[in-house]
């Protein structure tokens, strides 16, 4: 009897702050169908719904409440969305940018902070439409690819551990173009085991060994494809291998024979034309070590670094970071001896091996890079217990192939200049940054 009675008065007490919070007049809380709701439908649903990689679905206010507290957390750490990408520091105008804005971080924890509420079911927006799995998500925009490569058939077994399939086929280009744009499709039986697929084009060097020539494309689950900057050329060799690198989680269904298509859009050939009038220039991605012979000491921390320099004017218009399990950070600084410049171009604080992105700078973003100015990479390891992807402290770890080895190095598209060209971009973009100063108060 005492006890229920006790009971009763605890629930009356914690009424008391709902009962003034009601009281509090309508607005004052972010609500679910108000705000909350197209929050996640623009950041989380792409990943978070039935079929997809997110391990829960937040397609509507009962999926999603129970989770609210982990969802505050993972926000406000930027855990997720996944993407690993510094917010305060380098350039911060990048294309297809999963980053949350700072508001919409607030208003996400403001409304798990009142209590998750529903508020008025008239302001719930439509549910969201997404491509259907195992479609171009380019073919909206583009069309249908112009060409495809697949990866050689394999059976993606329902359950057991994370698998890799890295197969070698031709790519059956017979001419060098220019790519216009670039996408990665899992099939659709497998598209929630597909974590990554990368692939790289090979060529064969005069003693006919075939040798890396450049990434095709990166895919991590949730991935757009990639477009190339408008004026550049980014070119695919003709008569070359693809070699494949795919990352499957099987996730309770087995899919025989599975195969991953890269398709691959093309300029036209005045559109090549324009482009070698405009400024001589050829895009073809980086691999870049940041620091090569390193060994990590059982329980250490270690910083490496690699620098890079072009004997002529680049453009750099994306940078994906690589790192594997004790890899915690990496940075792309620039120093121009000419000058003594020295700047962050970008950073990735709280890497994440789990996710691999190429973070490509807005048009009129990129960093223009004089002949000679030093690229640095600095990549931070650590083997301590304290690194929460550290599978086992005890051990020395040295650069290698395994998930279990490390890795260090970045890949970035590079447009090369000419001098003319070189100071042809650095005008325009002095001129913009002129008028984002004359126009400024409303920041970008
Ligand atoms: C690109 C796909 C993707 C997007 C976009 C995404 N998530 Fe996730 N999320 C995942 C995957 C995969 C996992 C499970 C693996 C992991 O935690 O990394 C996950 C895990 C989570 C978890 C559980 C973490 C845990 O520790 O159990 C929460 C909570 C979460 N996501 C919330 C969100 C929210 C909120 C958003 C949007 C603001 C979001 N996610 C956007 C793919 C995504």
């Amino acid at each position: 009897m005492k006890k229920t009675k006790l009971i009763g008065l605890f629930s009356a007490i914690a009424m008391v702050p709902a009962l003034s919070s009601a009281a509090e007049p309508a607005g004052e809380h972010p609500t679910y169908a108000k705000e909350v709701s197209r929050i996640i439908q623009d950041n989380c649903q792409i990943c978070h719904q039935p079929g997809q990689i997110g391990p829960m679905s937040f397609t509507s206010y009962e999926e999603i409440r129970p989770w609210a507290p982990l969802i505050r957390l993972k926000v406000l750490e930027r855990e997720m969305p996944p993407y690993q990408y510094d917010h305060d520091i380098g350039i911060q105008e990048l294309k297809d940018d999963w980053r949350m804005s700072d508001e919409d971080i607030n208003t996400l924890v403001a409304w798990v902070d009142a209590g998750s509420p529903m508020g008025n079911l008239e302001d719930l927006p439509a549910a969201r439409e997404y491509p259907a799995v195992g479609e171009w998500r380019l073919a909206n925009e583009l069309g249908q690819p112009d060409h495809i490569i697949q990866s050689t058939p394999w059976d993606v077994p329902a359950a057991g551990q994370d698998l890799w399939w890295e197969p070698e086929v031709p790519s059956g280009i017979t001419e060098s173009r220019c790519i216009k744009a670039v996408e990665t499709l899992p099939s659709a039986a497998a598209h929630g085991s597909t974590h990554h697929a990368n692939s790289h084009f090979l060529t064969q060097d005069e003693n006919g060994e075939w040798q890396t020539f450049g990434r095709l494309s990166e895919y991590a689950y949730g991935k757009l494809g990639e477009k190339v900057p408008e004026g550049a050329c980014r070119t695919v060799p003709e008569n070359s291998k693809v070699s494949w690198s795919i990352h499957y989680y099987p996730d309770g269904n087995a899919v025989p024979d599975d195969q991953v298509t890269v398709g691959i859009w093309y300029y036209d050939e005045e559109d090549n034309f324009d482009v070698a009038e405009t400024y001589p220039q050829d895009l073809r991605l980086y691999m870049l070590d940041g620091g090569g012979d390193y060994l990590i000491p059982p329980h250490g921390k270690l910083m490496t670094q690699g620098f890079h320099s072009f004997d002529h004017p680049v453009r750099i218009d994306s940078w994906q970071p690589h790192l594997h399990l004790r890899g915690v950070a990496m940075s792309m600084e620039i120093f121009d001896p000419e000058t003594g410049r020295r700047e962050v171009l970008s950073q990735a604080s709280n890497w994440n091996a789990g996710w691999n992105h190429s973070h490509t700078y807005e048009d009129g973003f990129q960093p223009l890079i004089p002949a000679g100015a030093t690229i640095i990479l600095t990549s931070w390891f650590d083997n301590t217990a304290a690194n929460p992807r550290n599978p086992d402290p005890d051990q020395w770890v040295g650069a290698g192939q395994r998930t279990t080895d490390e890795m260090s190095h970045a890949w970035i598209a590079v447009t090369h200049l000419d001098d003319e060209g070189y100071e042809k971009m650095l005008a325009e973009q002095a001129e913009r940054e002129q008028r984002t100063v004359a126009g400024s108060g409303g920041g970008q």
